[in-house]
């Protein structure tokens, strides 16, 4: 059971939308943060990540393929060492990303030295 919980989007409204479901569902100690993950003001490392849509909405940017690299930069350096990161896609779209990712993250590994999958 985790208790230290922290939930980040750049967008202000929907930091105050997870405020507020959080605060209605009785989930007091999670920490809302509006931070852009290509440049996090986090500076410190967590067990577990996990991302629903944020890499889908980055990925497929007209350029995608230079901000998914900001990403798992970024990622890798906020994740611990043997800790885990979770990605959901939520679109069809998402099977082209995919396929990017396949290639990118399999060079990512080997050139970065972090397992971060
Ligand atoms: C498809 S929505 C998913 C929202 C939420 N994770 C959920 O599951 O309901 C994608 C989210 O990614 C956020 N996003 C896009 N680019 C981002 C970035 N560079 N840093 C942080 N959040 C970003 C958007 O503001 C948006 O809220």
């Amino acid at each position: 059971r985790f208790s230290d919980l922290t939930g980040t989007d750049y967008s202000e409204g929907a930091i105050e939308l997870a405020r507020n479901l959080a605060a209605r569902d009785g989930f007091t100690t999670i920490s809302f943060l509006v931070d852009d993950v290509l440049e996090t003001k986090l500076d410190r490392k967590f067990k577990v990540i996990t991302d629903k849509g944020t890499l889908d909405a980055i990925g497929l940017h007209p350029d995608g393929r230079a901000k998914r690299v900001m990403y798992w930069e970024s990622i890798s350096n906020l994740v611990e060492p043997g800790g885990l990161v979770v990605s959901t896609f939520l679109c069809k779209l998402s099977e082209t990303l995919i396929l990017h990712l396949s290639v990118e993250l399999k060079l990512m590994l080997v050139s970065s030295g972090h397992n971060i999958m």
